[in-house]
């Protein structure tokens, strides 16, 4: 993005940035494409994979979900302009890393792994694994997971955890490229359950309100975690946007978004280590 961005100064300079020909590149009409908006050469670029209800999902062609609010919050008090894309969950963290995007939204939990490849802000909410399967099979507990077939999102904590139990590579662990994926297969029983973050499962009971489905939590096999803004690797914004963050914990706004999407206050305890 900053590449583009300065190609577009470049450009509007009257500059060539390439060494390429001088020829337009935008078909064979000869019109040379207008120079970028002050606001659109400042305009950030922000990724989330829209199938995560309620933090990212769609609505027709809006995106809508407590990350997008937050978001949206976060940047008015940062003062700063950007758009929201759906652009899938691993494209995600390529995307960071080649800098087509500059941040991430998307109930991303921080682990240690993504640590040290990328940056995350302050945590802004706390998460833990939940079982959800339908009335008639038989879970207590993380454990009955064994022999169950499960689903999961592809190379999310949920994953993670499901291997936990069962074993890496074990064939009755289903991977779906999205959550909402792997929910439409339990739906259709083919999955006898699905391992995910917990306000998910919460919103899959909800949206499901003639289904029997059940949810198991287990502390015991399931730890807290904790979701960030994820920025590349160095990133000025990670500073700017922690600072935002926690202008609008404190002042209030944070709470407004959360009572909205989950009709209760925020323990603000569980934020603040
Ligand atoms: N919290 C989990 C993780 O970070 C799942 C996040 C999935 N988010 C999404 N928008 N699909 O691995």
């Amino acid at each position: 993005v900053l590449l583009i961005s300065m190609v577009a100064i470049l450009a509007a300079c009257g500059a060539n940035p390439s060494n390429e020909s001088q020829e337009p590149t935008n078909g064979s009409t000869g019109e040379t494409s207008e120079p970028a908006t002050p606001e659109e050469q400042t305009k950030l670029v922000v990724g989330t994979d829209a199938a995560f209800a309620p933090f990212e999902s769609l609505d027709g062609e809006d995106i809508v979900g407590f990350d997008v609010d937050l978001l949206d919050a976060v940047m008015e008090e940062a003062g700063l302009e950007y758009e929201l894309n759906n652009i899938g969950w691993d494209p995600i963290f390529l995307s960071l890393k080649d800098g087509s995007i500059d941040l991430a939204i998307s109930g991303i939990t921080v682990t240690e792994e993504r640590d040290q490849e990328y940056d995350f802000t302050r945590p802004y909410f706390e998460s833990t694994h939940m079982i959800a399967f339908y009335e008639g099979t038989d879970i207590e507990s993380a454990n009955d997971l064994e022999g169950k077939i499960i689903g999961v999102q592809t190379a999310t904590t949920g994953q993670i955890a499901a291997e936990a139990i069962v074993g890496e590579l074990n064939p009755n662990l289903q991977l779906f490229e999205t959550t909402a994926l792997a929910f439409a297969s339990l739906k259709e029983g083919n999955v006898e359950a699905v391992v995910t973050d917990i306000a998910v499962a919460a919103e899959f009971v909800k949206n499901n309100p003639e289904d029997n489905v059940k949810l198991v939590s287990d502390p015991e096999n399931f730890e807290a975690e904790y979701y960030g803004m994820m920025v590349p690797e160095g990133s000025e914004l990670k500073e700017t946007l922690d600072k935002a963050l926690t202008t609008i914990i404190d002042n209030g706004k944070y709470a407004e978004i959360y009572e909205k999407w989950f009709g209760s206050t925020p323990n603000l305890e569980t934020l603040l280590e």
